[in-house]
């Protein structure tokens, strides 16, 4: 079986979905969705919920459409059901974007359980929360798991994909293949950890940017400069351990922390100190609309949007290339 034909038989498994939320999240996992042929509900209770998915939409289309999918007519899939319960009822899949709260997912999924037929994927797309926290309230969390995109999730390849302690196996496999169907590249984690991994990652990092913008060593303007000329473009091809493997000359990481090791020790012990503060958050605020708040925000997108495509592009070819020549 061709690839092609092997991904169109696994999302005919998951041709009816269901969005729950559909804000930054979950309008762009819609598009994704209806792009690939499957019929989308969406449930988001938010007034004018049906005029924002189809302003996405158009806004998705060019970046769709450098992705070689449809992007034209997908509203014909797209339904909108304000009753939860309705909106589970014939669902395949459901992939949940609401809002960041423990309680109110738990709360949700419970209501869900009640609703959706048994075969249904249960997924997630919290940037934290651990599945095994958010189906607490069900009696069965089996087919419960977090899919944990990047934004946006139409176009970042990354899906964390992390089972909780009653998560069955083959719910796990199942989301994987479902997920690389969509042309996503899902990687399972080994264990729960609030966060996962990229978040907890992003995380350490955006402590130490807002330290050197707050201890006036830089503007947030220049430290986004500094990082898409050196740790972003680097971390594009490798990740920070095969890049400090490099780093280490010939013996690898023996060569690095015979270097780097007594530094180490000291900046480990050390954390910069900073704290979360509205002060903080004022002077990146300020900085943000100074650096940022005169491009349209829809431009910022367009560009980003653009210069990914081009980089997946460049970076799945000289990967081939590489292979060839060593
Ligand atoms: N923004 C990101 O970069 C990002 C990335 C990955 C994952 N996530 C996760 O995705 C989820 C959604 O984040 P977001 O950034 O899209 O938030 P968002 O605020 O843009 O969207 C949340 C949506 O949920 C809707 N909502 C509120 N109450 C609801 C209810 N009772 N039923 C259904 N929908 C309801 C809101 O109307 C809103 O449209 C969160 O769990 C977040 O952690 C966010």
């Amino acid at each position: 079986m061709s690839d092609t034909t092997a991904s169109a038989a696994i999302l005919d498994r998951y041709h009816d979905t269901c969005i729950i939320g559909a804000g930054v999240i979950g309008a762009s996992w819609a598009a994704l969705f209806l792009a690939h042929g499957l019929n989308v509900v969406v449930h988001d209770p938010q007034p004018d919920i049906e005029q924002r998915v189809h302003d996405f939409l158009r806004k998705a289309a060019p970046t769709l459409r450098a992705l070689e999918l449809p992007h034209e007519g997908l509203e014909k899939n797209l339904r909108f059901e304000p009753d939860l319960a309705r909106a589970v009822a014939g669902a395949d899949l459901v992939q949940e974007n609401g809002p960041e709260r423990s309680e109110w997912k738990q709360q949700l999924w419970a209501q869900i359980e009640q609703a959706v037929p048994r075969h249904a994927l249960l997924l997630s797309s919290s940037s934290a929360r651990i599945a095994t926290e958010q189906g607490q309230l069900m009696r069965d969390a089996s087919r419960l798991l977090v899919g944990h995109p990047f934004n946006p999730p139409h176009l970042i390849p990354l899906v964390e994909v992390v089972p909780g302690t009653r998560t069955d196996p083959q719910a796990t496999a199942d989301a994987v293949a479902f997920y690389r169907a969509l042309g996503k590249e899902p990687r399972v984690l080994r264990k729960e950890m609030r966060g996962f991994v990229a978040n907890r990652l992003q995380g350490v990092i955006m402590r130490e940017a807002c330290y050197l913008v707050q201890q006036g060593v830089v503007t947030i303007e220049e430290l986004d400069d500094i990082v898409t000329n050196s740790i972003g473009l680097r971390w594009a091809v490798n990740g920070p351990f095969s890049s400090f493997y490099m780093g280490g000359g010939p013996t690898g990481f023996r060569g690095y922390f015979k270097q780097f090791g007594p530094g180490m020790k000291v900046s480990w012990a050390n954390p910069s100190p900073i704290e979360y503060t509205d002060a903080v958050a004022q002077l990146i605020i300020e900085q943000g609309d100074a650096a940022y708040g005169a491009t349209p925000m829809a431009q910022m997108e367009r560009r980003r949007d653009d210069t990914q495509i081009a980089l997946l592009r460049a970076r799945a070819g000289v990967t081939d290339e590489g292979e060839r020549d060593a």
